[in-house]
């Protein structure tokens, strides 16, 4: 099998790239290194473009034919949902632009097994708890739509060209495989916390009067190894439905655990794996932040076969114990 990987140097990309190459895969890398980094890749070819740029659908699908790539897992994004309230064009260009770009080159070339990064965040602010895939999309941010919008298109794309395709909705992922893998943005709980805790400065707690356990926003964490798994059974099913000559579709699924821990919780594990009894600073709500938002994870178990089998300690332990590369970009 050869699998291109758009977005492959980034934090979640570098764990799909390495498990891929691991078990002798031959992986190609489609990125611009706006948030990557190169050196995290080792065992791939990595081919440098801007999938939001001129010309990126022609210069893809010549990388797909130079390298006789059969699948391609399109995560090259920007994921910064603050950031995407003030900058929803660059988002929409970025997001939804380079899925297009993607999609035109799997058309042009024939590529027929698509498995696309998407998130949680297409929920926006749930009315439950607990979130099957049936639950509401109502994304609240430009980045949560840009995800919906190109789960849109990935299904356009099943039906216009025969491309079989598995959006993956993640949780909040978190964690590191290899120390040199971590994720060197503070833009979740988790890196944050850890960011701040580093600095000598106490982690902010937004909200302690929800209707939870604690008070606390509660959250489903999923472990970067368990997402980037998730990614191969993907990839392995879309095999096994393109032997068997299934017909195109796109299906979507939850990646998360099915378990929530609050805020309190976390940051209590974060203590234990530091050794460090720093404390908190409590705040007010955020607008738009449900209470809780959990995955029902019932249907990717059923039909791929995964399911997250780390702990929260271990996300939290392997985060605190990466290496703390500097950001390579204006994210942080
Ligand atoms: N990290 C999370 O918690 C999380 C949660 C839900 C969904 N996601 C999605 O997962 C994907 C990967 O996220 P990540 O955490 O690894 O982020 P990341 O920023 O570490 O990786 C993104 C990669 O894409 C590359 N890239 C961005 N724009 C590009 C472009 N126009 N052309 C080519 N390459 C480009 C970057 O250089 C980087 O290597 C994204 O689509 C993100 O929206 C992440």
């Amino acid at each position: 099998m050869s699998v291109l990987i758009t977005g492959g140097a980034g934090y979640i990309g570098a764990h799909i790239v390495r498990l891929l190459v691991d078990r002798g895969d031959r992986v190609v890398v489609v990125d611009d290194l706006s948030s990557g980094d190169a050196s995290r890749l080792s065992g791939a070819t990595l081919v440098r473009i801007d999938l939001a740029g001129d010309g990126a659908r022609e210069r893809l699908g010549s990388a797909i034919r130079d390298h006789g790539v059969t699948s391609v897992v399109h995560l090259a994004a920007r994921k910064n949902a603050a950031e995407s309230v003030t900058d929803p064009a660059g988002y929409y260009r970025d997001n939804v632009g380079g899925l297009a770009a993607v999609i035109g080159a799997c058309a042009d070339t024939g590529v027929r097994r698509l498995v696309f990064s998407s998130s949680a965040a297409v929920y926006g602010t749930p009315a439950v708890p607990r979130v099957d895939e049936a639950a509401p999309t109502q994304p609240i941010n430009p980045y949560g739509e840009s995800k919906l919008v190109g789960e849109w298109l990935v299904r356009d794309a099943a039906t216009a060209h025969g491309i079989d395709a598995i959006s993956l909705r993640y949780f909040n992922v978190a964690g590191a495989g290899w120390p040199d893998l971590g994720d060197p943005f503070p833009l979740n709980l988790i890196t944050i916390a850890i960011d701040r805790v580093r600095r000598g400065l106490a982690p902010s707690v937004f909200g302690a009067d929800f209707d939870t356990p604690d008070g606390t926003g509660v959250r489903d964490y999923v472990h970067v190894m368990d997402l980037a798994e998730a990614h191969l059974a993907a990839l392995d099913a879309l095999a096994s439905r393109q032997q068997a000559d299934s017909p195109a579709g796109a299906q979507v699924f939850n990646v998360g655990t099915g378990e929530g821990a609050s805020v309190l919780e976390v940051l209590d594990r974060l203590r234990a794996a530091s050794g460090i009894r720093f404390e908190v600073q409590v705040g007010p709500r955020r607008p738009g932040d449900p209470a809780a938002v959990v995955a029902d994870p019932a249907m990717i178990a059923q039909q791929l076969g995964w399911r997250a089998t780390r702990t929260l300690d271990d996300m939290v332990s392997s985060a605190w114990q990466a290496e703390r590369p500097e950001p390579t970009a204006s994210l942080a």
